[in-house]
C-alpha cells in the first residue's frame, strides 16, 4: 500500500517539490549550528521544505504544518529536534546512562523521551548517538555510551526499541536517527570535527557494530558525520552511504547530512556549492540539513547531467516513506494535541523516574574507611562552583530541560538531609580562574555563579566553613558545556583553580568527599591518593540533585560502573581495554622494561579500568566455572560463578563475561565484553549468575573481512571490571 501510495504521489510531483523534500531546515528555537534557516514559512508554502527541526509545541507545529498543507501537493512536515537523554524530563547524559549497565531502565528513558517529545509536537530524534568513543579529549564522548562495542550495541538496541517502540504509526512513538555515521568518535587527537583515519580490522570489528545494531533493531534514519573517512569526507562518501550502507546493510530508511555538513564539503575541498551537493546526493544522501546546497542547487545539477532524475527520486521516495510509516498521511496533526501536551510531559512519575535513574548512573570510584554513605545529622560543609548551581545539573544537549524544576545539589540534600543536618555552603572557587573560559563552557544561557572575590579569599571562607564542619561535601569538575559538541580539551584534571581549594579542603584533615561532575573520563591521580571518597555523577539530569542526595544519604547504595577507562594521564590517551597484545607486551605487573611497549613515565595502567565501580557494600567472587572446556558449532558452554554480598547493605552489581581469542588469523583484543547481568543481592545472599558461550559470540571480521570463529584456545573471565577477573580456558574445536 505503501509503495502504491508514493508511487502514485511522486508522479504528480514537479521536479522542485522533489528537491524540497529533501531540504530540512531548523526552526530555530535552539542553535545548534553555525547557521539559521532564513524564509521559513514562505519557503514552506512552496514545497521547499520536507522538515524542521528545533521547533516544538503543538500551536508551533500545528503553524507549520498548516501552511504545508496550503501547499499545492499538501504533503506533511515531518519534526525533528536532538532529544538525548529525555525530552522535558531530561535524564543524565547518555555516558552516565551507560554507566547504569541496565537495558531494561535505559530503554525505559527512551520511550518516556518519545511520550514526552511526540505530546509536544514531534515525530523524529536525532538519537542514539552511537559513536565508540577511545580518547577522553573528544568532548562528545559524553554524548555516546563510551569506548566498548558490545556494551554500545546493547545501548544502540534498546534506545531504538524505547524511542519507536513495536509501531510508528502509534502517536506516542517517534522515529530515531542512528548517529554520527560514520567513526566520528575517533576525531585524531580527540579535536571534535577532526579527521578519522582507521585500519578496516578496527571499522568492522570495533567502530561500525553499533550502527548497524540499532539499524537492525528498527532505526527508521541515520545522520551522516562531518568527519571525512579513508580521504572522503562521509557526506559524501559513496562507498559508505551505498556500498556499505545500503548494499551490505540493505538499509531501507532515510540518510540525512548534519548540520551544513554538506556545504562544510566545500571547506573540505571537494568543490562549490553545486558540485558537493551533487557529490553528496550521489554518494548516497537524502537530506541536507540546513545547508540549502540540495535546494538551491539540485536541478541545476539535474540539467546539467551531474546528478539523475533516479538519485533524487530516491532521495525523495525515501523521505516520504518514513513520513507514511510515521502515519502523516493520514494525519498531519496528529502531533498537534494540546491535552497530551499538558498531561504527558514532566509527569510526576516521569521526574520521580528520573530521579530514580539518576541514582543508578552515578559511579563509586573510591570509599575509604566508608566515609560515605553520610549520617544524617551533624555539620556538613557543602562547597564548590558546582553546589548550588541548577545549570550544571542537566547535561549537555539538554534543550528543552525545564531549569525551574532543577534542584541544585545544595537543595537536593535540603530535601534530603532532614532536619538534623546542619549545612554551611560557599563557592570555594569559580568553575575556573579565566571568567572568558567559564563563558565557554556554558550554553543556552545556563550560567554556572561566579565570584569576584579573589580566589583565596573564596578558599578561606571555605576552609573556615570546612573547620567548623563534621564531614566535607566538595561539588567540582566540569561544568556541562566542558563536554559535550564542540568542547574538546587537552587537560582532563578538574580545572586547577578547583584543585587548589580540593587541596585546601583536604588539608583542614577533615573527611572530604568529592562529588565528581564531569562528562567524559577525568585525571584524578591526585584526589585517588588524597580524597577519602570520590561519587562520579557525571550529569544526571533534571532531577540529578535529588538523585546525589539519595545516594550521599544511603537511600540508594550506588551500582553504577564505568563504560569508559579513566587514564592516569592525558598522554596514555587513547586508552581503552580492548587493545591488543603487541609483540612486545609488558609483563604482568611490571612498570617498565627497556624494548617493550610502554611509557618511561608512566604505567601502563589505567587510574580506573573499564567496568569499575563500587558499592556501599562488599561482592565476593567465586572461581569461574566451565561445564566444558571444549565447545563445537552449533553448541554452547556454561560459565558460572558465584556472587556472594559480604557487607552490610543490599545492592546492586554488574557481572561482566569477558574473552581473549588467544590464537587468531588477526591480531585479536587482551580481552572484548562478550555479555554482562546486573543482580541485586541481599546482605549475606549468594547467586550463581551464568553466561552462555557459543560459536557466534567468538566471530570476529578478519583479514578477508569475512565474519568467522577461528578453532584454537580461548579465555573467559568474569568479574566485576576488567581488571579484577577470575579465569576459565577453553577450545572451539571444529
Ligand atoms: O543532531 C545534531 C548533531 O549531533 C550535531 N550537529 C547538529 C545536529 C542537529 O542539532
Amino acid at each position: 500500500k505503501m509503495d502504491s501510495f508514493i508511487k502514485n504521489l511522486m508522479a504528480k510531483m514537479t521536479i522542485d517539490e522533489k528537491i524540497g523534500q529533501l531540504n530540512l531546515v531548523t526552526g530555530g528555537e535552539a542553535t545548534t549550528g553555525s547557521a539559521v534557516s532564513t524564509d521559513v514559512e514562505s519557503k514552506i508554502a512552496k514545497g521547499n521544505v520536507g522538515g524542521i527541526f528545533s521547533l516544538t509545541t503543538p500551536q508551533k507545529i500545528r503553524k507549520a504544518q498548516e501552511i504545508a498543507m496550503k501547499s499545492r501537493l499538501k504533503i506533511p512536515l515531518i519534526f525533528g529536534q536532538d532529544v538525548i537523554h529525555g525530552y522535558k524530563t531530561t535524564f543524565p547524559i547518555p555516558l552516565a546512562l551507560a554507566a547504569s549497565w541496565d537495558m531494561p531502565l535505559i530503554q525505559k528513558t527512551a520511550r518516556v523521551a518519545a511520550t514526552e517529545a511526540s505530546a509536544d509536537g514531534l515525530n523524529w530524534t536525532f538519537s542514539p548517538m552511537v559513536d565508540i568513543a577511545r580518547d577522553a579529549r573528544w568532548g562528545r564522548i559524553a554524548e555516546g555510551s563510551g569506548e566498548d562495542t558490545f556494551l554500545g550495541s546493547e545501548i544502540a538496541k534498546v534506545m531504538v526499541k524505547g524511542y519507536q517502540g513495536d509501531d510508528l504509526t502509534k502517536v506516542n512513538t517517534i522515529m530515531a536517527c542512528v548517529k554520527h555515521f560514520a567513526l566520528y568518535g575517533a576525531a585524531e587527537g580527540g579535536r571534535d570535527y577532526n579527521t578519522t583515519d582507521m585500519s578496516l580490522d578496527r571499522m568492522y570489528n570495533d567502530y561500525l557494530p553499533p550502527y548497524k545494531a540499532a539499524l537492525d533493531a528498527g532505526a527508521g534514519s541515520i545522520m551522516v558525520s562531518f568527519n571525512d573517512i579513508n580521504g572522503v569526507p562521509a557526506t559524501a562518501n559513496k562507498w559508505l552511504l551505498t556500498d556499505l550502507l545500503r548494499k551490505q546493510w540493505d538499509f531501507k530508511g532515510f540518510v540525512v547530512s548534519d548540520y551544513t555538513g554538506v556545504s562544510e564539503l566545500i571547506e573540505h575541498g571537494l568543490g562549490d556549492l553545486k558540485t558537493v551537493s551533487a557529490l553528496s546526493l550521489k554518494a548516497g544522501n537524502d537530506m541536507d540539513m540546513v545547508s540549502e546546497g540540495f535546494l538551491t542547487t539540485l536541478k541545476k545539477s539535474l540539467q546539467d547531467g551531474k546528478v539523475t532524475q533516479a538519485e533524487i527520486d530516491r532521495a525523495c521516495r525515501l523521505i516520504l516513506e518514513a513520513k507514511y510509516k510515521l502515519g502523516l498521511f493520514d494525519d498531519p496533526f496528529k502531533y498537534c494535541n494540546d491535552e497530551r501536551a499538558k498531561n504527558e510531559i514532566l509527569t510526576p512519575a516521569n521526574i520521580q523516574f528520573a530521579r530514580e535513574t539518576a541514582t543508578k548512573t552515578f559511579v563509586l570510584l573510591k570509599n575509604q574507611n566508608q566515609v560515605l554513605p553520610l549520617k544524617k545529622s551533624g555539620t556538613i560543609a557543602l562547597v564548590g562552583p558546582l553546589a548550588n548551581s541548577k545549570a550544571n545539573m542537566p547535561g549537555t544537549w539538554s534543550v528543552n530541560a525545564d531549569m525551574e524544576i532543577v534542584p541544585s545539589l545544595l537543595e537536593g540534600i535540603k530535601n534530603v538531609a532532614g532536619n538534623n543536618v546542619k549545612i554551611l555552603h560557599s563557592l570555594g572557587a569559580n568553575l575556573t580562574a579565566d571568567a572568558t573560559l567559564q563563558a565557554h563552557s556554558t550554553m543556552f544561557g545556563r550560567e554556572i555563579p561566579r565570584d569576584n572575590r579573589s580566589e583565596e579569599e573564596l578558599i578561606k571562607e571555605a576552609v573556615e566553613n570546612a573547620k567548623k564542619a563534621d564531614v566535607v561535601v566538595a561539588a567540582l569538575g566540569e561544568s556541562s558545556e566542558m563536554s559535550g559538541e564542540s568542547s574538546s580539551r587537552t587537560d582532563l584534571g578538574i580545572p586547577a583553580v578547583q584543585q587548589r581549594l580540593l587541596q585546601a579542603l583536604v588539608k583542614t584533615g577533615k573527611p572530604v568527599v568529592l562529588v565528581l561532575f564531569a562528562g567524559r573520563p577525568m585525571t584524578l591521580v591526585w584526589e585517588n591518593e588524597n580524597v577519602p571518597a570520590i561519587l562520579n555523577v557525571w550529569f544526571g539530569g533534571i532531577q540529578a540533585g535529588n538523585g546525589i542526595a539519595d545516594v550521599l544519604f544511603g537511600h540508594v547504595n550506588p551500582s553504577g560502573k564505568l563504560p569508559v577507562t579513566f587514564p592516569q594521564n592525558v598522554g596514555q590517551l587513547p586508552l581503552y581495554y580492548a587493545h591488543k597484545n603487541t609483540g612486545r607486551p609488558l609483563e604482568d605487573g611490571k612498570w617498565f622494561q627497556k624494548f617493550r611497549s610502554n611509557y618511561l613515565d608512566v604505567s601502563n595502567d589505567p587510574l580506573y579500568p573499564f567496568g569499575f565501580g563500587l558499592s556501599y557494600t562488599t561482592f565476593t567472587y567465586g572461581d569461574l566455572k566451565l561445564n566444558s572446556n571444549t565447545l563445537k558449532p552449533g553448541q554452547k558452554i556454561t560459565a558460572s560463578i558465584t556472587v556472594s554480598n559480604t557487607g552490610k547493605y543490599a545492592g546492586e552489581e554488574v557481572v561482566q563475561l569477558y574473552i581473549r581469542d588467544m590464537v587468531g588469523s588477526s591480531t585479536r583484543p587482551v580481552k572484548l565484553l562478550k555479555g554482562f547481568q546486573k543482580i541485586s543481592l541481599q546482605p549475606g545472599e549468594s547467586k550463581t549468575v551464568s553466561f552462555n558461550i557459543d560459536e557466534e559470540i567468538l566471530k570476529f571480521y578478519n583479514s578477508e573481512l569475512k565474519f568467522v570463529a577461528e578453532a584454537g584456545d580461548f579465555k573467559a573471565f568474569v568479574g566485576p571490571n576488567v581488571r579484577d577477573v577470575k579465569t576459565a580456558d577453553f577450545k572451539l574445536v571444529k
